[in-house]
Order: C-alpha cells, then sequence, then structure tokens
C-alpha cells in the first residue's frame, strides 16, 4: 500500500515536471512567434511609408531632377504642424502625405509639364486639373496619411482669399493641412534652383511671401512659419539628395 502511494505520488511529480517543461516550451515559442510577427508588422509599415515615397518620386521624376523637393515638403509641412499644436493633424502623418501633393503631375502630357515657354490658357487648365487627378488617385482610402495627402494633393493650389485652384475655396474652407503645404511649397519653389529659373535668396523669398500674408497665405500658417524659420533654414540644409533613397526622414 505504502509503495503503491510513492509511486503514485512519484508519476504526479515527473507528471508536472513535464507538464511544467512543455509549458515553458510552449511559452517560448509563443514568444518567438510574436516577436516575429512584430518583426514582420514593422517591415511591412516600413515598405508602406516607402511605396508612398517612390509614388511621390514617380510623380515628380519627370520635372524634378532630385527628390529632395518633397522630402523638405514633408518636414516643413510637419514642423509647421507641430508649431500650430494642432491635434487634428499628426506631424507623422503630414510628413508622409506633403511629399504626394503633386502626384496628379502624372496624368498631364509631357509637351505641356516640360514646356520651356509661357503656357496658353488651355495648357495652364491641363495644368491645374494635376489638382483633381492627384485627389483621385488618392481617393477612397481608410488610412489616415493618404487621406490627408487626398486633402493637401486637391488643394495645395487653393488661395486664402479665394483665387485658387480648382476650386476657388477660401479662408478656413481650405483643409487646414493643404494650407501648410501652399506656404512651404511657395517657399521651397522660391528657394530652389528649376531648369527655368534661378533661386531666390531666402531674404527675397520671404519678402515675396510676406506679401501674400492674408492673400495666398493663411495668416496664421505664414506667420508659424516666419517665427520658425531658422529650424526651417536648418531643414534646408540638412536634406541632400541622398537622403531620399536612404528615406533619412525624421521629425524636428
Ligand atoms: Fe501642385
Ligand atoms: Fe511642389
Amino acid at each position: 500500500m505504502k509503495i503503491d502511494k510513492f509511486r503514485a505520488k512519484y508519476s504526479d511529480a515527473d507528471q508536472l515536471k513535464k507538464y511544467a517543461e512543455d509549458l515553458v516550451k510552449i511559452y517560448k515559442s509563443e514568444k518567438q512567434k510574436r516577436k516575429e510577427l512584430k518583426a514582420a508588422n514593422v517591415e511591412l509599415h516600413k515598405a508602406y511609408l516607402e511605396t508612398i515615397y517612390r509614388l511621390a518620386i514617380a510623380a515628380e521624376y519627370r520635372d524634378e531632377d532630385t527628390g529632395d523637393h518633397i522630402i523638405r515638403i514633408g518636414r516643413y509641412s510637419a514642423l509647421i504642424a507641430k508649431k500650430l499644436r494642432i491635434s487634428d493633424i499628426k506631424p507623422e502623418d503630414i510628413l508622409y502625405a506633403a511629399p504626394m501633393h503633386d502626384i496628379g503631375k502624372i496624368g498631364i502630357p509631357d509637351n505641356i509639364l516640360l514646356k520651356p515657354g509661357k503656357l496658353t490658357d488651355e495648357e495652364f487648365d491641363i495644368v491645374k486639373s494635376h489638382t483633381t487627378i492627384g485627389a483621385k488617385i488618392l481617393s477612397n482610402s481608410n488610412a489616415k496619411k493618404i487621406m490627408l495627402a487626398e486633402q493637401i494633393a486637391l488643394s495645395h493650389h487653393e488661395k486664402w482669399n479665394g483665387q485658387g485652384y480648382p476650386n476657388g475655396l477660401s479662408g478656413e474652407d481650405i483643409p487646414l493641412a493643404a494650407r501648410i503645404v501652399a506656404v512651404v511649397d511657395v517657399f521651397d519653389a522660391l528657394t530652389s534652383k528649376r531648369p527655368y529659373k534661378k533661386s531666390f535668396p531666402v531674404e527675397v523669398a520671404l519678402n515675396i511671401m510676406k506679401k501674400e500674408r492674408g492673400q495666398h497665405f493663411d495668416p496664421d500658417v505664414l506667420d508659424i512659419f516666419l517665427a520658425n524659420i531658422d529650424r526651417i533654414l536648418k531643414i534646408m540644409g540638412s536634406v541632400k539628395k541622398d537622403d531620399f533613397f536612404a528615406f533619412k526622414l525624421s521629425l524636428e
């Protein structure tokens, strides 16, 4: 009898030990699986963001020799969004959305997009359609960054005074993200060299822009931009041609 009890106890303990070992094994393999899943998600997120950027490069490829314009636009916009202290636009979202502002250029024929001389009214109307084409390409997404990019693509040429295109919106009817991109896009265009023009010195560019306060530009957005011009110039100096392919994107 005593021996039977001992055997039972012994086999219970043995069994328990086995269970415990099995549990450790299961735990370890679950932990490993979770680690792999997390790495796969990070990889997928990276690929998603990279795809967004490469799509933006495709749109800029014909008339921009480098991709650094769109990197600067993303980083300038993220800085302004942060400084405006608004809750509805996350700096990280606009960092990725703003570079797609001109994605609709993909639908503009070469003979118009690359025309060296002055455009006729009809040709200019076609150029203007890059806003609606861009919005269409980006439409019906559930992803925040793409939804923001759609707003920006459609409205980045609207003006505070209602004289812009495509819809002649004015004031706060223009989505804020588009008002931000309007400011930084003009600044970057003025301070960049293009095949048809030299770059303006920063001082000259800022004077041109100040005259557009409350005309082309949302006064509050322009004020924040001007108040942070030192940081803007720091970004300007730090974005190099190679950054684009290295995806060295960061928030200020
Ligand atoms: Fe544009
Ligand atoms: Fe642009």
